[in-house]
């Protein structure tokens, strides 16, 4: 069926905004600055600014006539969401099933890393304890350590850095043999830890053309220092002075050309965004892993970084068109999430939040958000982040850690070094 694809020039663009996270609240606070903006389910921060469609119904969505539908989270994607709306005429920005299983399977997307040239770890996958174990302890002996990862969608918890071949039996006893992830543990990469500095790099794929966005630098682990669990993300900033020139040509050139090219050539369509995770280690990038959606809470940094254009650029990409290039602004972003005590473990919920008045240059972007009695109550694990733009690096982060008093909740916790080295 051809694309529905209504906009007309002088007609204000309807999008619907898919998720109810930080990041969706982010794109739709950058999308409403120029199109009509509707959020399913949105959270409850977001929906005192944006119209609700309410909880997602793809009945709803296909019938409610929006010019362009941006899904946000991976599992829908990973689902073949993306694929059922534009069976039903719906321009949908994110990726068909098949792309999306870049995300969906790690195993899958080291292979396709190999087929395209891609640079990654060594590695290789396994789906039972003992050979895997051999392998590993063999390969500790060889470098500084492995990272150990389940294959399938853990949310953000699938990863452990080995050093030991102690820590080493430990994760792959608990993701083999005791099966603590379930069935995202039925395969395992085993991988040669790399060492260097990290780096996400979003890039809008369309049919014709590639577009990058601001780079961003996600700070990943609970604790501050990069100590503690991996979480879904504790903080970002994105400044255009970092990283050093040069390193945006190199990542797009060897780890986001080369696998766009291969879907093509596997004959997988791709309209959404590229999520590369790059290493760079010695002047050298690396890709981490691929995600096939918008990264949270990079998003929350990088939306204000753009000046006009982002929504066409989408709707452009979305219909299959060539997608023009957004105008990117020369300010700093610091974006630093509160989050629930205990978090990325177990946390408690429902507790008041309570917002002050804000500095000038700053954000609220709602996540783990619900509403009670008029109020809003916390309801997840990152409950909201603060983004703050200023001249510089370190204004931004003084800013935003500023605004981070004006916030208040039981058992509200947030890393200090967002941004500071
Ligand atoms: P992933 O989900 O594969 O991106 O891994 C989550 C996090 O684990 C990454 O952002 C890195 O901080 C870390 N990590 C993953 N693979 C490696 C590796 N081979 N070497 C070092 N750190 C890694
Ligand atoms: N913040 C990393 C991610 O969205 O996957």
């Amino acid at each position: 069926m051809p694309l529905r694809y209504s906009h007309h020039n002088g007609e204000r663009m309807r999008i619907l905004v898919v998720g109810s996270g930080g990041r969706e609240h982010a794109l739709a606070w950058k999308l409403s600055q120029e199109a009509e903006v509707v959020v399913s389910p949105g959270n409850a921060l977001s929906r005192r600014v944006f119209a609700s469609l309410g909880p997602f119904n793809e009945e709803v969505v296909v019938s409610g006539g929006f010019d362009l539908v941006v899904v946000g989270p991976e599992d829908p994607l990973i689902d073949g969401l993306a694929d059922r709306l534009r069976a039903q005429g719906v321009a949908v920005f994110g990726p068909g099933a098949a792309g999306a299983q870049l995300e969906g399977s790690k195993a899958f997307s080291k292979e396709m890393m190999a087929r395209s040239g891609v640079r990654t770890a060594a590695h290789r996958t396994f789906t039972e304890f003992e050979p895997a174990l051999a392998y590993g302890l063999a390969q500790l002996e060889q470098g500084e350590g492995l990272a150990v990862k389940a294959s399938g969608n853990a949310l953000g918890k699938g990863v452990i850095l080995c050093r030991t071949p102690d820590e080493l039996q430990d994760a792959l006893h608990g993701m083999m043999v005791e099966r603590v992830l379930g069935t995202a543990a039925d395969e395992v990469v085993i991988e040669q830890m790399l060492r260097g500095y990290e780096l996400s790099l979003m890039t809008l794929v369309g049919d014709h053309n590639m577009v990058s966005l601001p780079i961003a630098r996600d700070y990943k682990r609970a604790l501050d220092g990069d100590r503690g669990p991996n979480t879904g993300g504790m903080g970002t900033f994105s400044t255009p002075d970092w990283p050093e020139a040069g390193v945006l040509g190199q990542v797009e050139a060897d780890l986001v050309a080369p696998m766009i090219a291969q879907l093509q050539r596997d004959g997988i369509p791709f309209r959404g965004t590229l999520f590369t995770g790059v290493m760079m280690q010695d002047g050298v990038p690396y890709c981490l892993e691929y995600n096939v959606r918008f990264g949270d809470p990079e998003t929350q940094s990088f939306v204000r970084r753009l000046g006009k254009g982002f929504a066409a650029a989408l709707l452009a990409a979305a219909a299959g068109d060539p997608i023009p290039p957004i105008e990117t602004l020369d300010h700093a972003v610091v974006s630093v999430v509160l989050a629930s005590e205990g978090y990325p473990g177990a946390y408690s919920k429902g507790h008041p939040i309570q917002i002050g008045d804000l500095p000038e240059g700053v954000e609220v972007f709602g996540a783990g958000i619900g509403a009670r009695d008029g109020g809003l109550v916390t309801n997840g694990g990152r409950v909201l982040a603060v983004s703050a733009v200023a001249p510089t690096l370190a204004d931004a982060r003084a800013r935003a850690y500023a605004a981070t008093e004006s916030v208040d909740f039981e058992g509200k916790t947030l890393r200090t070094d967002i941004a500071a080295n």
